[in-house]
């Protein structure tokens, strides 16, 4: 057999695995020594009781016969999907029918997954910095083209940086997927109604997809920040939506999440006909998934229950009030800083011009504190590094005390 040789062409691993690779190294070599992680988005509050309830009454449905769950939809159950129709959308004025969206095990997998459905010669755009999982899984399925001092041949850049306060404007050229995170990760950054209105009629004008990354919308604070790119007119004929429960409900390890696929999409086969993506996307889904398991799917259910509710925004105040508190924290010792408002990340420039690396090595060996080089993210993320607010408060604000003790000197 011979291997999908675009593997060859990526970095050897994953820019989180990097980073995981490089604590543990340090921490076997200093084992007294106690490391703040402020680096992956990894929440640390637990699963919200609503929650835990009712996978506890999930797992009692599987013992006995008359309640056994085995296979379910691979498009997810019922129940969740109109959940997440009436909560996610209807309460806000957009209507996505519970048959537009599918339930899956998390917004990566289905980030990655989704370019099954669109063509292996599509040109994609792709923001710089930004989450890596666009460009890795193109690159995978053959759209990066040739990596020239550091950026795909293939891909269109959209650059994020200082000038432009890391919001990425629609590209002069023509893209025909086009990945979007709002709130942004890496930066935290996240597009007002109008700059969001811009992406959709340049999708439409180009008869292109807009893959919209929501997995952060439960962080918005400010009101003109839409949670939905449905939220904008036509954005139905142009964009795909993902979200999570991981960051909002503390999912990350038990895996969920949903992508919505609306009917009124289409791409173009190759005679130029139209052709309906969520009839693609559910071929897809039911070819190579067998759906979220049912235990967890009850508990994503239950986040929309009133005490749910309650507690899901507890949570993410919590996160932000994290995140507010490394905002201040820097912008207290003059370092330029963006997101922490609309987001749990804040996204620090390098106070003394240092490279991302060089930036993670010194927290890491002599803050003792980890953090994301901004660089791996993208060749824009240079100089850069990003904080997480997803660690408890305690170890947020002991965070950091040792960063401005040592950055002060
Ligand atoms: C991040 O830290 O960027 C995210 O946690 C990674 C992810 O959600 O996969």
């Amino acid at each position: 057999m011979q291997i999908n040789d675009n593997f060859e062409k990526l970095p050897e691993s994953y820019l989180f695995s990097t980073v995981g690779r490089k604590l543990r190294e340090y921490k076997e070599a200093h084992p007294g020594v106690d490391v703040i992680r402020m680096d992956i988005g990894d929440v640390t509050l637990p699963i919200p009781q609503a929650a835990l309830d009712a996978m506890h009454r999930a797992v009692d449905d599987m013992a006995d016969k008359s309640t056994f769950h085995g296979y379910g939809p691979e498009q997810g159950y019922a129940f969740l999907r109109e959940a997440v129709a009436a909560n996610d959308y209807h309460a806000r004025g957009v209507n996505i029918s519970a048959d537009d969206i599918f339930i899956s095990d998390g917004a990566k997998s289905d980030l990655g997954n989704l370019g099954d459905i669109y063509s292996h010669d599509s040109i994609v755009a792709v923001c710089d910095p930004g989450y890596p999982v666009y460009v890795d899984s193109n690159v995978l399925d053959g759209r990066g083209g040739e990596l020239v001092n550091g950026r795909w041949s293939r891909f269109v850049y959209m650059d994020c940086n200082e000038a432009n306060a890391f919001k990425p404007v629609p590209p002069a050229q023509h893209a025909d997927v086009i990945f979007l995170c709002s709130p942004a990760n890496p930066t935290g950054v996240a597009f007002s109604r109008d700059e969001l209105k811009a992406w959709v009629e340049y999708a439409l004008a180009n008869k292109a997809v807009i893959i919209y990354d929501s997995a952060y919308c439960a962080y918005i604070t400010s009101d003109d920040v839409p949670h939905s790119i449905y939220e904008i007119e036509g954005a139905q004929k142009c964009a795909i939506e993902v979200r999570s429960f991981s960051k909002t409900a503390g999912f990350t390890g038990l895996r969920c999440g949903y992508t919505v696929v609306p009917a009124s999409l289409c791409g173009y086969d190759a005679e130029g006909r139209e052709v309906q993506l969520r009839k693609l996307w559910l071929r897809r889904q039911t070819t190579k998934f067998n759906g979220a398991s049912y235990i967890i799917q009850r508990g994503a259910e239950a986040l929309y229950s009133e005490q749910g509710k309650r507690e899901v925004a507890c949570n993410v105040d919590y996160y932000l009030n994290n995140a507010r508190t490394i905002r201040e924290a820097m912008l207290g010792a003059g370092f330029t800083v963006f997101g922490g408002e609309n987001s749990p990340y804040i996204w620090v420039k390098s106070p003394n011009g240092e490279s991302s690396w060089d930036l993670f090595d010194k927290c890491l060996s002599e803050v003792h504190i980890s953090c994301t080089p901004g660089v791996g993210f993208g060749d824009n993320g240079e100089g850069y590094i990003r904080f997480t607010g997803f660690n408890t408060s305690e170890n947020t604000a002991e965070a950091m005390r040792r960063f401005m003790n040592f950055f002060k000197k």
